[in-house]
């Protein structure tokens, strides 16, 4: 899930979310750790649970029912939300009926060893799950601990309606699709939000008009693979289909088109778009609509051929090169960023070293590196040896790190002196004089706030920059 791993605006997967909507009379508290599409699942959550009577609040001490969406992408994203558990056993001393629930991939994972292995969680579901949870918390206000993570093939939310919990009331994720049948060697994920299915275009756009009318301006379209989105109608499976079908099904540069007609003045982005897959009509579309950012996340895990086949990721580097060079040609000024892991299972420092250089090659505006964390369940766990010292993947990790630091700064150089789209955020993090929010190319820019208000769009010309920001002042 070359996901999704990415931006609620400066969190990053790994990192927890606390979500707060008032209104309601029993308390829930809502943490997520990961992706966006667990941030997005936790705004599902929060629906299904309103409609139960509930409110959500920003202290854990308050709350009747604690919720935790978690990530099993990783190891350290798992211990992470074990240690977070640690932290409520205090309140739930305190307060023996706290009920005490872990939701997402690491639930599906664990299944009901959660229940034996952390003694304070009363209820375990997974992804495909969450319709269930009323039902799961009142067998546990009789008494029982409760579980559900059965995995669908048909589950997608359509019809709830997210609960928005960013305040900020600008961006807001919209899932077009769930799971995944890639099968990457490393990646749980197929495991813990199984099969792919997509969405019904329909109720996606009516999403994306009804955010639109309550004022919100940019939506970010999510799938772990959104280039094999394909709606051909309820219930028929993609594998399945005939010649005819396919043809008339919705694919993911028409979804794109219809979402982008929803207003001119509503920004698109998506998230995340996979190497083997992303074809040129999802290129051509977002050339066509001003509104569409010219801005893709597409992972590559590695620079060496030998090793992408190893992670069963379906291209080799002149593939993904190939891809790169189609982006340059038809959204010149696009920016671009990746998802990469070293040290995966035999790696050499050749490998390393053609993953720096494809990395040079491309000049990544941004990217998210990671040292190889091996899984259970997965191929490269069932079938390789984990092999690479834990220091030479660290040392690699922190090579990549530095090799992007240098590429994001020219990138940022070369922003400056220039004029951009912007579309205002949120006050900025070092500054409660300045406003927050980012051009096209998904680059961040601060600006003195003036009479402007979150929402609006603006032209700011970028006079300087810090490593990773640009700052600059309003301009018509
Ligand atoms: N170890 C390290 N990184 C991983 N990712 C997925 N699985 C693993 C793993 N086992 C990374 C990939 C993916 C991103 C979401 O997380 O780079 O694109
Ligand atoms: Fe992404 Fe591959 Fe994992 Fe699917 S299996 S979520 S494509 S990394």
């Amino acid at each position: 899930m070359e996901h999704l791993e990415k931006q609620i605006d400066e969190t990053r997967q790994g990192e927890a979310l606390v979500l707060e909507q008032t209104s309601g009379t029993k308390k829930m508290y809502l943490e997520s750790y990961g992706c966006q599409m667990n941030f997005s699942d936790s705004e599902i959550v929060a629906s299904i649970l309103k409609d139960q009577g509930f409110s959500t609040t920003k202290d854990f001490h308050e709350a009747d029912v604690i919720f935790v969406n978690t990530c099993a992408i990783r190891d350290n994203a798992e211990q992470r939300v074990r240690n977070r558990l640690n932290e409520f056993k205090i309140a739930k001393r305190k307060n023996p009926d706290l009920v005490v629930g872990v939701l997402g991939c690491m639930a599906e994972r664990l299944k009901e060893k959660f229940l034996d292995e952390e003694k304070i969680v009363d209820i375990v579901v997974g992804p495909d799950a969450y319709r269930d949870l009323p039902n799961l918390i009142s067998k546990v206000e009789g008494g029982q601990k409760a579980i559900n993570v059965i995995l669908s093939k048909e589950e997608t939310y359509a019809d709830i309606t997210p609960v928005r919990l960013d305040n900020t009331g600008v961006t807001a994720f919209i899932s077009i699709m769930r799971g995944c049948d890639n099968m990457c060697a490393f990646c749980v994920v197929p495991f813990t939000r199984g099969r792919e299915r997509s969405r019904d275009p329909q109720s996606i756009v009516a999403e994306a008009r009804d955010v639109f009318e309550k004022g919100y301006r940019e939506v970010t379209l999510l799938g772990q693979n959104v280039d094999s989105y394909l709606w051909a109608g309820g219930g028929l499976k993609k594998e399945i289909l005939t010649d005819e079908q396919r043809a008339a099904a919705t694919s993911f540069a028409q979804l794109l088109e219809m979402v982008a007609l929803v207003s001119p003045e509503l920004r698109v982005r998506f998230s995340t778009s996979h190497p083997k897959d992303m074809n040129d009509d999802v290129l051509h579309v977002m050339a066509k609509y001003e509104n569409i950012c010219k801005y893709i996340h597409l992972p590559v895990q590695s620079g060496s051929s030998r090793m992408l086949e190893l992670m069963n990721r379906g291209y080799t580097r002149e593939w993904y090169m190939e891809r790169i060079e189609a982006i340059r040609r038809i959204l010149p000024d696009a920016g671009i960023s990746a998802d990469i892991i070293t040290g995966f299972c035999t790696e050499t420092e050749e490998d390393h070293q053609e993953t720096m250089s494809l990395m040079k090659w491309v000049g990544y505006d941004f990217s998210y590196m990671f040292a190889y964390s091996e899984r259970p369940k997965t191929l490269a766990e069932r079938k390789y040896e984990d092999d690479v010292p834990e220091e030479t993947k660290k040392r690699r990790l922190a090579e990549v790190i530095e090799l992007q630091h240098d590429l994001s700064e020219i990138k940022v150089k070369a922003a400056v002196g220039k004029v951009h789209r912007v579309l205002i955020e949120h006050e900025s993090k070092k500054s409660d004089a300045m406003w927050m929010g980012r051009n096209t190319q998904n680059m961040v820019l601060v600006f003195p706030k003036g009479d402007l208000k979150p929402g609006q769009y603006v032209n700011v010309f970028a006079k300087e920059c810090t490593k990773t920001t640009l700052i600059g002042e309003v301009v018509n």
